[in-house]
């Protein structure tokens, strides 16, 4: 299983057994619609009819347990006579489910009707989080993904109990969000992608649909409008925005740090105050990313001034801000989440020790562990190497806890892995990247220090390939593991 839980005890004399007779049961309204959903995904490879009722079932989901457990933690015993899976929340009955589903045998993801027989041996489990924020960033600016590709995104990462959607929606090559009071951000500076081919951008409709769905797998969207750098779009569809008011071309090409907002006009803080606001209207969570990397081109003591205002325009819309770790350099207001996007480098370590010292917290993604982008090694077709060769091992044996020096435990919020899109034209490609090495992250983010073993972890990785197989996930069968 993975991540691996937090405690698990063997019933040695016990197994339960899913049959043709089974129901679900749900002892509240609060998990009925997770009862249900469980339900359906059940028929498909049983083809039993297990009707949900209201009280207890041969599977039972109750938010009966006790507040210790916390918004993600959840008790779950499998034996003879049924399943019981108990949270405080029906946040943490959906994290038990996903256990669930591991617990059963690999077919159970086939979309067709299998044999079974559908068992699970004995067992108890008692589980919550390591951290709170367990994350993925998808780029949807170098290569556009539609609606229903983030959703299959969003259904597969979740069964390893993500709960942080960092969507990148907006960098030299596509503005993906709409904004009303700006529409050509979207008409003009959305058309094209990287390769020169059609581009997209999410109506508010198809964003509310990303937030919804998100939401129904317990994850919060993170939108990031990435300022004052990777900024051409804009600059192309509002030449008012620039410094000289002159808009450049639209861009296709994979080159980063060439564009900046014009921080020193008053236009461009009138910008993001409607951006920010209907982003944030459109946003169900309580962070907005600014991005703030790579701004090369913005002169640095612009650049020291323009994110304090920016980022005052994102608390404004009452939201926290996030960005990446340059922000750090900058005075951030309370409450801030940045991200370190570092390798081993002196100069980022420095600015995360920074970002704690004025009290931000952080969420790691080390470049050369948890970037999905990097080839796994030097045969990987897709991907870059900028940041080196991650393999799996190499992006799940690290400990957040001890990654930085002079960064006390304290301050970390989590772990996010971000996949950059520059090489990645389709969801198969995008698969590839993801699996197997997200499922180490998402472990890194909720399993105890003392369950993380890079030997054990190969094992049940290997158990994953089944799965991954019958649902059609394009993994990488990487020669680090013993695929079953
Ligand atoms: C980044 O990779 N530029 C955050």
């Amino acid at each position: 299983m993975i991540p691996h839980p937090a405690t698990q005890q063997p019933l040695p004399d016990e197994t339960f057994t899913l049959t043709p007779d089974a129901s679900i049961g749900s002892t509240d309204s609060a998990v009925r619609t997770i009862a249900e959903r469980l339900a359906a995904q059940l028929r498909r490879s049983t083809g039993f009819g297990l009707p949900v009722r209201t009280g207890a079932g041969t599977i039972t989901l109750s938010t009966d347990g006790a507040d210790s457990l916390g918004t993600e933690g959840y008790e779950l015993r499998a034996d003879s006579s049924g399943v019981t899976i108990t949270g405080a929340t029906a946040e943490g009955v959906f994290r038990g489910v996903t256990t669930l589903r591991q617990l059963l045998p690999a077919q159970i993801e086939a979309a067709g009707v299998q044999d079974g027989p559908w068992e699970i041996a004995g067992t108890t489990i008692s589980d919550a989080p390591r951290y709170g924020y367990r994350g993925v960033m998808l780029d949807v600016t170098r290569h556009f993904f539609t609606v229903d590709q983030v959703k299959r995104f969003i259904e597969l990462v979740s069964r390893y109990k993500i709960n942080r959607l960092h969507l990148h929606l907006t960098d030299d090559q596509g503005w993906r969000i709409q904004v009303d009071s700006w529409p050509r951000l979207t008409e003009y500076g959305g058309s094209l992608q990287v390769g020169g081919g059609a581009g997209g951008a999410y109506t508010k409709a198809d964003f509310a649909e990303i937030v919804r769905y998100a939401g129904e797998h317990y994850i919060t969207v993170v939108p990031e409008i990435d300022t004052p750098g990777h900024t051409n779009a804009a600059l192309a569809s509002y030449p008012e925005l620039t410094a000289d008011g002159v808009a450049p071309e639209l861009y296709t090409g994979t080159k980063v740090g060439f564009s900046s907002l014009a921080s020193g006009k008053e236009r461009t803080y009138e910008f993001l105050a409607d951006v920010f606001r209907e982003v944030a209207e459109q946003t169900s969570g309580d962070l907005v990313h600014l991005g703030g990397d790579e701004a090369h081109v913005t002169p640095h003591e612009d650049y020291l001034t323009f994110v304090p205002k920016a980022a005052q325009l994102v608390v404004d819309q009452g939201k926290r801000v996030m960005g990446w770790h340059e922000i750090a350099d900058a005075p951030l207001p309370a409450g801030t989440i940045v991200q370190y996007w570092g390798t081993e480098d002196e100069k980022a370590q420095a600015l995360a020790v920074k970002a704690v010292e004025q009290g931000a917290t952080l969420v790691l993604s080390p470049a050369n562990r948890a970037y999905l982008d990097m080839k796994y090694d030097e045969d990987t077709p897709l991907g870059l190497q900028w940041a080196g060769l991650v393999s799996v091992e190499q992006s799940y044996d690290w400990n957040p806890a001890t990654l930085i020096p002079g960064v006390p435990a304290t301050a970390i919020d989590g772990v996010e892995a971000p996949l950059w899109t520059e090489t990645l034209d389709d969801l198969a490609k995008v698969e590839y990247m993801v699996f197997p090495r997200l499922p180490g992250i998402a472990e890194l983010g909720w399993s105890p220090e003392s369950a993380l073993d890079w030997k054990r972890y190969r094992d049940r990785l290997a158990g994953q390939g089944p799965r991954w197989e019958a649902l059609g996930v394009n993994y990488h069968r990487s020669a680090e593991i013993d695929w079953a």
